[in-house]
């Protein structure tokens, strides 16, 4: 038996034998079935990539069948369990969990770049008060290149690093500064004796304390929630980023694209969407008229489903365990009864039962934010300040992949032939 797939063209008769390696034949490979010598030659088709591996990846691993998810080959509740989110960054970039020596030296980079220029002050301050967070997260990212100009040389590893550093760095700083503009809050510096989470925490929360000390609990809870978050392979945000640092434009462009992939209701956006979606079903009692509504396809149950996982998400397992440790601290949010009734109902009802339909990271985590105080529209600000490390580790695998050149993916055209240009007087 070999790895190899014979294909049979009944255009032409012919047979090709197509190597597999890894499940996957190339799609170059298609390229020689032809009927003629003028013929372009076979194309896969294959919208929304359902099928397509785009890069082979040595980050994480995603089992969806079974709802498992590693980073490098440690299991998710582990590092959720025992690390802290800037180790599970370096195990992301570099590959192995680092040793104390080096933890320590990274733990002071981020810590000492955690601080922005001046003038991203003024540019956040020209946004109206009701501004969108993401749309200035966006935004700020990608005006952080033009204070990096050198952050262009793509190829160079020193450069590299140096952007990655400060990209962990400073988006804490960016979403917090969003965040008090939108709230008419004076802006809070960074506090480089507070760890990664607790700084974030303080320059979000902090008024007239002297010495704001975090609440331990809470900095644990986003600790693991940015690890939650760290990376999920090829999803529709690692993807452009991928795609748009193909360019090999600097890494500030690429991650606000995959930021703005990421700011959408079917991605990133659907921690926020499930919230709106829990205040307009208000109470438990209309639970199953919602879910009656979502069979009839007039609803989607946001925060349920994914492209990857036909099983609980590991991932919302555990923000659920979360979620009543933080409730500890906030109090308990009244939206949980509707979240767990929709929940317990959802996974009986045959519609979602037949199509593995289940909670994925999203339909818990939006109910820790709220009951924190953030506003709904900042949520995904949070699933972003996460993800930077993730997009980070996928942006510079892709630039150091020797298969990988531009981004470019073919069509089928099926529009009109060649035609002749009609004057606008003669139409
Ligand atoms: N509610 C109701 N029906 C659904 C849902 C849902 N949330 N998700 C999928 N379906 C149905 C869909 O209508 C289709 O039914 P049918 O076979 O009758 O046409 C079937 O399930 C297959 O769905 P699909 O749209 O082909 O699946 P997909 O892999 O393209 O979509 C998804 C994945 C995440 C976009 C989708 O499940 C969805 O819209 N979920 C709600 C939004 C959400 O929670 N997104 C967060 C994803 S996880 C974190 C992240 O990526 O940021």
């Amino acid at each position: 038996m070999s790895d190899t797939l014979t294909v049979t063209d009944n255009r032409t008769g012919k047979s090709y034998e197509l190597p597999i390696n890894d499940g996957a034949i190339r799609a170059m490979d298609l390229r020689q079935i032809k009927t003629s010598e003028e013929d372009f030659g076979l194309l896969s088709y294959d919208p929304a990539y359902k099928n397509t591996a785009s890069c082979q990846s040595r980050i994480t691993y995603i089992d969806g069948e079974k709802g498992i998810l590693r980073y490098r080959g440690y299991p998710i509740e582990q590092l959720a369990e025992e690390a802290s989110y800037l180790e599970v960054a370096q195990l992301l970039l570099n590959g192995e969990l680092p040793s104390p020596a080096e933890n320590a030296v990274f733990v002071d980079q981020v810590t000492r770049h955690t601080f922005v220029h001046e003038n991203l002050k003024k540019l956040m301050e020209g946004f109206r008060y009701d501004a969108n967070p993401m749309s200035m997260l966006i935004s700020s990212v990608a005006a952080l290149s033009t204070f990096y100009p050198e952050a262009g040389d793509v190829d160079d590893a020193a450069l590299r690093k140096d952007q990655v550093i400060r990209l962990i760095a400073k988006i804490p700083t960016l979403a917090a500064y969003a965040y008090r503009h939108t709230q008419g809050l004076p802006i809070v510096y960074p506090t480089n004796d507070l760890s990664y989470s607790g700084n974030f925490l303080s320059m979000i929360f902090r008024m007239s304390e002297r010495d704001y000390k975090p609440n331990p609990i809470l900095e644990r809870a986003f600790d693991v929630l940015f690890i939650l978050h760290a990376d999920h392979e090829q999803n529709c945000s690692a993807s452009a980023m991928r795609s748009v640092g193909s360019s090999r434009v600097d890494p500030y462009s690429s991650l606000a694209a995959a930021a703005a992939a990421l700011y959408g209701p079917l991605h990133g956006g659907a921690n926020a969407a499930v919230l709106y979606m829990l205040e307009k079903i208000g109470d438990v009692k209309n639970v199953p008229k919602f879910l009656e509504g979502v069979k009839r396809k007039e609803e989607r149950l946001m925060g349920f489903g994914h492209r990857v996982y036909r099983n609980y998400d590991p991932r919302a397992k555990i923000i659920k365990e979360l979620a009543h440790q933080v409730f500890e601290i906030t109090g308990r949010n009244p939206k949980l009864e509707i979240a767990m009734e929709l929940e317990r109902i959802a996974l009986e009802e045959d519609y979602f039962v037949e199509r593995k339909l289940y909670p994925n990271v999203d339909f818990y985590s939006g109910l820790i934010y709220q009951a924190m105080r953030f506003p709904t529209d900042f949520f995904p600000v949070l699933f972003a300040i996460g993800r930077t490390v993730g997009w980070l580790a996928q942006w510079e695998e892709m630039l150091l992949d020797k298969e990988q050149n531009i981004a470019r993916p073919r069509q089928l055209y099926l529009g009109a032939d060649t035609r002749d240009y009609v004057p606008m007087s003669k139409r």
